[in-house]
């Protein structure tokens, strides 16, 4: 038998998932890493420690798999998007600590940007805003902080893990991870000499653009020489698992933050209602792309009734909770905690709760907190629905942690107006990957076969009348604004 294994980095774990050659999960390993905040707004990974993680997730799946490392024909790997890394070429040594997406230190460098007119010109070339999300203006503050010298190598984490695993053979990315730096142009692929400029960051420094299926390198890692055949940012790599390969089709990822990816064929559309033009993937070089809204709370919220208010043991008592509000209390909970991103991208609003009264309790703390993310989901589909002139009868589909809860999906659906799908593969961040690493390998269908292979597990359909989801929603929106700048 034949295996496929994928890497899947996330922000707060990293995981390892090996499949079969019928893409079921014969074994899976996981482990969490330090998350490090040294100053309000800033949110550190020690490299050091995701590649442990990641090494040590590669070994312990293959074991629980029971199956031997020459067994695996090819690796994928897909990883937490713009997190930046800057490290020596000669001691492979980071010269910092990665700044990872959520970090905001660069928001005043953004602003002046801005101020000095240059957003448009950026969204032009890029598809992205001028926002500290992107690797570009964290990688000026690592260069701006530990001096600009020879033999320095930037990379996004799949980038890092590939010169790792590689000893320092490959130093490398692929099309949907180089999008998000906001230093490669989106029509044509290529690192944008003056948007490095702009930023001051040398392009020599940065990886070699492949497909999204490509020859990577090779990892001795577990013994045997074994090819990397496929790379995608984690929130692609959900696109291409959902199987989203029609232009018009979509996907939402519930992980820590929410992620929405609209397939809009191979012309790339910038966005005028603030979302992100952004690679889908890129196959035998042909780019495909998305239109992508980006919130940055959605399971965190949850992580916030447990670890900050206490009033959960564990994510899944959320919805018990929530069942038991009260219906007729209204209450708003904006959880803008790192700002707000899609379309508003605001980095100093900061979360607020509304409409609490003397009956409010824990029970209305957590059905705010559901909704929260079905709120944000509507914020994005309307502005894509504007962006495209109408989304006609697409569905969503769903999957991350949260998709699991009937509840929230439920009032996904109610609260968009429209149906919501979701697949019999939750895992469908690794399943894109390992599709990708095994359609490359030659042991894994073409993109059509493997498209056959989605199934629907449960389809959610809107109950709310609509004069009540209209009204609910412009509630939403007016707590949205009393929380911005
Ligand atoms: O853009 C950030 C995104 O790629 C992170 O995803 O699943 O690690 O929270 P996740």
């Amino acid at each position: 038998m034949t295996y496929i294994l994928a890497i899947d980095q996330g922000t707060t774990s990293s995981r390892a998932i090996v499949f079969d050659k019928n893409l079921q999960i014969v074994g899976s390993d996981q482990r969490e890493f330090p998350q490090n905040f040294p100053d309000s707004g800033w949110v550190e990974h020690d490299p050091e420690d995701i590649w442990a993680s990641v090494v040590a997730v590669m070994k312990g799946a293959v074991q629980k798999a029971g199956i031997e490392p020459d067994q695996i024909a090819a690796i994928g790997i897909t990883n937490q998007r713009e997190t930046t890394v800057v490290w020596d070429r000669e001691t492979g040594k980071p010269i910092h600590n990665a700044i990872v997406w959520q970090d905001r230190r660069t928001a005043d460098f953004c602003r002046k940007l801005k101020e000095e007119g240059l957003e448009a010109e950026v969204t032009e070339r890029t598809g992205l805003l001028l926002d500290p999300y992107f690797s570009g203006t964290k990688l000026r503050w690592i260069l701006d902080e530990c001096g600009r010298r020879d033999g320095l190598l930037f990379g996004t984490v799949d980038s890092f893990l590939i010169w790792r695993m590689t000893e320092g053979k490959s130093h490398v990315t692929d099309a949907t991870n180089a999008c998000r730096t906001m230093l490669s142009n989106l029509s044509t692929g290529e690192w944008d000499a003056d948007i490095c400029k702009m930023l001051d960051v040398p392009i020599g420094m940065l990886p070699k653009v492949l497909d999204s299926a490509a020859d990577f390198g090779t990892t001795d890692i577990l013994g045997p020489s074994i090819p990397i055949l496929g790379v995608a940012g984690d929130q692609q790599a959900a696109t291409v698992g959902q199987a989203c390969f029609g232009k018009g089709m979509m996907k939402s990822t519930y992980g820590t933050g929410c992620f929405a990816l609209l397939n809009v064929g191979e012309t790339p559309v910038v966005s005028k209602n603030r979302l992100l033009g952004t690679v889908a993937y890129q196959i035998d070089g042909k780019r495909t792309y998305a239109l992508e809204g980006a919130i940055f709370v959605a399971g965190a919220v949850v992580q916030w009734l447990r670890d900050g208010l206490g009033i959960i043991a564990k994510a899944a008592d959320t919805h018990p909770l929530a069942e038991k509000a009260d219906p007729n209390q209204r209450i708003y909970l904006v959880p803008a905690f790192t700002g707000l991103g899609a379309p508003h991208w605001d980095p100093d609003a900061r979360g607020a709760i509304f409409g609490l009264t003397r009956n409010s309790g824990p029970a209305e703390f957590a059905r705010a907190a559901l909704e929260s993310v079905g709120y944000q989901t509507r914020d994005l589909v309307d502005a894509m629905a504007a962006d495209v002139g109408g989304l006609g009868d697409t569905v969503l589909r769903v999957d991350g942690g949260m998709s699991a809860s009937d509840w929230a999906m439920q009032f996904l659906s109610d609260i968009l107006g429209a149906p919501v799908d979701r697949p019999k593969v939750l895992e469908t961040t690794a399943l894109g990957a390992a599709w990708l690493a095994g359609m490359r390998a030659g042991v894994l269908p073409g993109m059509d076969e493997f498209a056959a292979t989605w199934a629907v597990e449960r389809e959610f359909q809107p109950r709310m009348q609509e004069a009540e989801r209209e009204a609910r929603y412009r509630g939403w929106q007016a707590a949205v604004r009393r929380t911005m700048g």
